[in-house]
Parts: C-alpha cells; structure tokens; sequence
C-alpha cells in the first residue's frame, strides 16, 4: 500500500465507472464540444453564454474587467431584470401555462404556480414591497418557511434591484439579529411559522426578539400567515402580507439594472468569528447559475420536474432553486418539510407523486435514507428519476452506489456537483451526458472554468498526491466580496496564493485527471507526519456493512501529533456486534492502510450536525481531547452533544 508523506494521502481506491447511458448520451443537452468551445476562448465562451441564456436590456460592452482585481466585473456596461429573466420572459415567450412551482406543504397541502401566476404574485409583492418605501440599492431580510412567498420575495427584491438577504428559518434570534445589523435591513419578510416534523414551528417571535436586542434600521416586517398560529403584531412596524401583497396591483414594469448591480448577501456559516456577507451581483451570477443548471443537470425544460431539496436559506436553495431553474424556464416541485414527515418514505413518494426527473440532494440525505434501508425507496416508483444530483460535502462511494442504484434504478448519471457559496454556482461536476461517472469524486472543472490542485507554495500537483484547490481564473458568478469587509475579502481568499483563489478545500488528482475532494482543509489531520483526510476514512468505516455513519477527527496526541479518532452510528441490525470497534479499526487498516486505523471509534447513537447537514468536527475533536464541548449554537439539535457524552460514560 502506497504511502505518501509529502501531501494528503487518498489510498481509498475507487475503479469503478459509469458511462451515461447511450440513449442519454444522444439526447443530451451538454456535449464535449462545451469543453473545447471554452477552452478555445474562455471568455468568448462566456459572452456566448450570457447572450444565450440571460435577456439583457441593454448588451454588455466588455465581458470581463479585471483590472481591479480580485474585484471582478462581469458583462460590464449590460443591464438587465433578473425577475424579468425568471418570470415574464417566459409568459411573453407563451409559456405561461406552464407551472413553475408544484408546492408541498408538510401537512400535505398543495398549491401549483404556473409563471402568468408567478409573474403577478412577483409583481404584486414588488408593489407592495414599494409601498412600504423599498427601493433599488436598500437591503430586505428574508427569514421564511419553504414555501413559495419565500421565492416570491426573493424575485420581488430582484425585480426592484433591493438586495436580499435570506437568513435560514432554523437559525436563532441572535444569528437573525446580527445579520440584519450587518446589512442594515429596511424591511424583514417572515411568516407566523411554518411547518417542521408535523408541528408549526414560530418563527414571528424570533424576528421581534431579533429586533428588541438593539435600535436596528428594520422599518417594516412583512408577515406571512402560514400556520395561523397565534402571533403578536405590533401596529405601527408589522404588517401581514396578505392585506398588502394580495391587494396589490398585478402590473409592474420591471427597470433594468447594472449587471454588477448587487443581487443578494448571504452569510456563510463561519467556523469562527463573525459570519461573512458573501455579495453575489446581477449578470455574471445569473449567467452561471443557468448555464450549469441546463448543463450539469440536463434540463429539457418542456419535459423536466425538477426538485432541490435545499433550503432558500443556504447558496444551494438561492442558486438552484430561485434563480437558475426559473431563469430556464423548468417545472420545479418545492416542499417545505423534512424528509421523515409523517413518514420516512415522504421523498419517495413526492418523487412518484410529481414524476421528478432530476433530483439534487446532499449526501448527508442519502446516507440517512440509507440507514433506513432499501425498503422504504422500494415501495415508490421511481422510475422517472432520470439524474440524480449531490452537493455538499464529499459523497463516499458507499452512499454514492446506493443513490445510483435504489433511487436511479442503476441508470440515472449522478453528478457530484462541487461550489461553495463564494462561488455563487457549481464549478466542478461531471456533465451527465458527457461523463463516465466515479464514485465519489466530483471529476473535473466545468466549460470555462479554470481550476488546479497546488501544493504549499502553490506550485501545480502531480497526480495522486494531495494538496488545496484554487480556482486559476475569475469566473461569472464569483462572490464580488465580504460585505462591508474589502480587506477580509481579500485576506481570506486571495492572500494565500498569489492570485489564485483558494478555497479551503484539500483535493487530489487521479490518473485520468479527476479531482477527488478530501474534505476541508482544516479537516485534514496529520499522523506521524502523513496527512490523512477525514473525508477517506469515514468512507472506508461507511463501507463495513455495520456501519450507518461515520465522523472522523484528529485529535491531539503525544507521540503522533495527531491521533485518529472516530465516532460511528451503526445500523440497527449491528448494534449488539461483539467486538465491533476492534473489527472496524481494521477494516480502516485494510481498505486504506495501517496508518489510517483510528487509534478509537466511539460508537454513537447520533452526530453533531449543523442546519445545513455538515458535522461539526470540532465538536467531535473536544469530546475525543476531553475537552469541555466548545459553542454548539450552530448545531441543528443541541441536545446531540449531551447524548454523545452520556453514550460514552456508558461505554467506558
Ligand atoms: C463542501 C455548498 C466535496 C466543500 C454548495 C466546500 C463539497 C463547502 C461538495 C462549501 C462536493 C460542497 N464535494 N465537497 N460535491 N460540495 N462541498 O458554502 O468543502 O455551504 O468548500 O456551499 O462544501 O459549502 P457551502
């Protein structure tokens, strides 16, 4: 078994590929001829795009000005209306008939929007968002449910050039109130609550005590009543957006604006510190967004339902649930709750329920549909599904193969898409028709972008050996900055490699050239001198058939530096194993090599996760250093951390 000191080692070998089936290939919107045509020149390629895909009210002069960099501009000199470009363009174009949004409520209740619909439900809340004094250039928080308001808002923002910012429903009060601080909010758009595991959760009173913490710039809240449940008002600050949304006037002329007109902030879930205002602009972002969603997911827009089980309030939901699907035209279902209510086949069955062809989920889903067992997907037809998406975080091969074979029928291209919110749209994904398939790597960069893998001194990789990945040239939908924080914009991204972008992220290459992701960089441990990725060892622990899920940290260690250790969940049918944990230090041993074994596994009836899904490392790493557990206010359930200690006394 290779081992490696110098980089990250990746030993997990992976040979097996998928070609996209012949017939899908034919049929496919993508061919490799993208590659080529961007390749020949990039940013011609990009023009290309934008003309095609995006409907300027004014042509751009030049497509890209980089002279201050790393401040982009993108298609400078064009305007547009990106609610134009999501909604009326489509009416005009006699598509209006068509639905653009097949709402899910949790409790089951449905409501269908076609565009001539979505386009006078837009228009109404621009009015009405007007009324109350929004204007082009102010800022508009949104805090709401999955609902269809929630995108509603968002295009109503877009079609007056007010910028949102769309904070996720499950965070506090204090997380609320700081970003409404930070981008000094005019107006804040919520509900009374919305729909969460079979009960209204509140989300009005988390605005008010948001706005009680200190004098904010917040003049009007515009409250959305979903649930019904009771709700205090204030009289002169809150107004229901049934009395001034409904009422409004169905007519209103989108204006176009700058295409680095500011579109939306939204804040990163910082490691540490103050949470960053990730600023996406107008032209260049929506070029992006539509392109990689025609592309990467094969959108025919006639025939296709689409459904992204993000949330709005993450890039996942802003990019591929707003804006690029309803910039291309498609049929998109959107559902408000959480995937085991009332039931645990509740996906499965809105997939059969609406006949979904494309799918865009995140790992962290699939491995806990995996964990409830093949039965569940079984009793649903899924044949629809004709490609499956993931984004997120690395996909193990082991969750990668039960997607393709129990949801896509051993069929259905999987495209492992990866971006970040800084990168506004996906960078680095197989395209569907195009690309043999591996599991659990997300493969190459996409047409007209440019990407490597670099060692310390940013120097370019050989293959197989770990190192950072950096994105080598501006792309269109690249964040314009930190809001507020020019200097932390570029300390943060632009200062660790000469002009390079640097994602945090540790990546290697393999022979054919496919970039494997291994994990955040600050994920990467180091183990007698070799750096070993978290992400590598939780796929080897995922693939014994005992185990549900896997968490790996390094901890500190006296002789080693650091010490692997790893938390598991098995599956239901192992629980009583003897001798489990000796058992799968050496399935760590075999499948990767000796230096890879956990020094521990802890067995664990849950993970610390955050809202978005990732698990919290670092919560682990206090628990495996018995450490006093560090914040955990960013955990989606906070009661996990006490949960995981009590197993452990009782295990010991
Ligand atoms: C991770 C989510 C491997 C990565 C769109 C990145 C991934 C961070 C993948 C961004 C993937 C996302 N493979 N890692 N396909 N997709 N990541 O800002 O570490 O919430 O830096 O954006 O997620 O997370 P963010």
């Amino acid at each position: 078994m290779a081992e490696d000191s110098k980089g990250v080692s990746n030993l997990l070998h992976e040979n097996r590929t998928f070609p996209p089936p012949e017939d899908f290939a034919r049929e496919a919107v993508a061919g490799a001829d993208l590659y080529e045509r961007a390749q020949q020149d990039r940013l011609a390629f990009w023009a290309e795009q934008a003309r095609e895909l995006i409907s300027w009210e004014r042509d751009f002069e030049q497509t890209l000005d980089w002279s201050e960099a790393p401040f982009a501009k993108w298609f400078v000199g064009g305007t547009l209306n990106v609610a134009y470009n999501c909604v009326d363009r489509h009416v005009e174009a006699g598509n209006g008939e068509r639905v653009a949004i097949h709402f899910e409520g949790e409790p089951g209740d449905t409501r269908t929007l076609t565009y001539a619909q979505l386009k006078d439900e837009v228009s109404k809340a621009a009015n009405a968002l007007a009324s109350l004094g929004v204007a082009a250039g102010d800022r508009v928080a949104i805090y709401l449910p999955m609902i269809p308001e929630a995108v509603i808002s968002m295009l109503a923002c877009a079609r007056l050039g007010a910028t949102h910012s769309v904070v996720f429903g499950g965070f506090s009060a204090d997380a609320l109130h700081s970003r409404i601080v930070d981008a000094e909010a005019k107006v804040v758009i919520t509900a009374d609550g919305g729909y969460r595991r079979g009960k209204p959760s509140a989300l009005k009173p988390a605005v008010d005590a948001a706005l009680a913490k200190s004098e904010t710039t917040v003049e009007k809240v515009l409250v959305v009543q979903r649930t019904g449940q009771d709700t205090e008002f204030d009289e002169s600050r809150d107004l229901w957006w049934h009395e001034v949304v409904d009422p409004a006037s169905p007519e209103h002329t989108p204006q176009g604006f700058d295409s680095e007109h500011p579109l939306f902030i939204l804040y990163t879930s910082g490691t540490t510190g103050k949470p960053k205002g990730i600023l996406h602009t107008t032209g260049g972002y929506l070029t992006q967004a539509a392109f990689t969603h025609k592309n990467v997911f094969d959108l025919k827009p006639e025939k296709d339902v689409y459904w992204c089980t993000a949330d709005i309030g993450w890039i996942t939901g802003h990019s591929y649930l707003t804006y690029a699907p309803l910039a291309n035209g498609a049929t998109q279902v959107v559902y408000e709750g959480t995937p085991d209510t009332p039931h645990r086949g509740r996906w499965w069955e809105i997939v059969e329920k609406y006949k979904v062809t494309i799918l865009y989920t995140a790992p962290t889903a699939i491995r806990a549909a995996m964990k409830w067992g093949d039965d569940i997907p079984e009793k649903y037809d899924l044949s629809s599904l004709r490609v499956l998406g993931s984004v997120g975080e690395p996909i193990n091969p082991e969750a990668w193969m039960w997607y393709r074979r129990v949801i896509g029928g051993d069929k259905a291209p999987i495209v492992d898409t990866w971006w970040q919110t800084e990168t506004g749209a996906l960078m680095i994904s197989p395209l569907p028709g195009v690309t043999a398939t591996k599991p659990g790597s997300a493969q190459r960069a996409l047409p007209g972008i440019v990407v490597d893998v670099v060692d310390d001194a940013g120097q370019p990789l050989e293959n197989n050996v770990g190192g950072f990945l950096v994105v080598k040239e501006p792309w269109p939908s690249m964040l314009r900055g930190i809001w507020g924080d020019p200097q932390r914009f570029k300390d943060t991204y632009w200062s660790t490699f000469e002009g390079m972008y640097f994602a945090g992220d540790g990546a290697r290459r393999d022979d054919d050239g496919d970039i494997w992701f291994l994990g955040r960089v600050d994920d990467v441990m180091n183990v007698s001198g070799h750096r070993l990725s978290t992400t590598e060892i939780e796929s080897a622990l995922v693939s014994h058939p005992a185990v549900a899920e896997a968490a790996v940290v390094g901890a500190a260690d006296e002789t080693t530096g650091q010490a692997v250790v790893a938390f598991v969940i098995l599956r239901s049918s192992h629980a009583e194993d003897e001798g489990i944990t000796e058992a799968l230090r050496q399935h760590v041993g075999q499948e990767i090599g000796p230096i890879a074994k956990p020094k521990r596994v802890l067995v664990v009836s849950e993970l610390p996760k955050t809202r978005s899904g990732k698990i919290m490392r670092r919560l682990l790493r206090d628990v495996a250093e018995n450490r006093e557990v560090g914040d955990a206010t960013t955990l989606a359930d906070s009661s996990v951390m006490d949960l995981i200690q009590e197993n452990l006394k009782k295990g010991s």
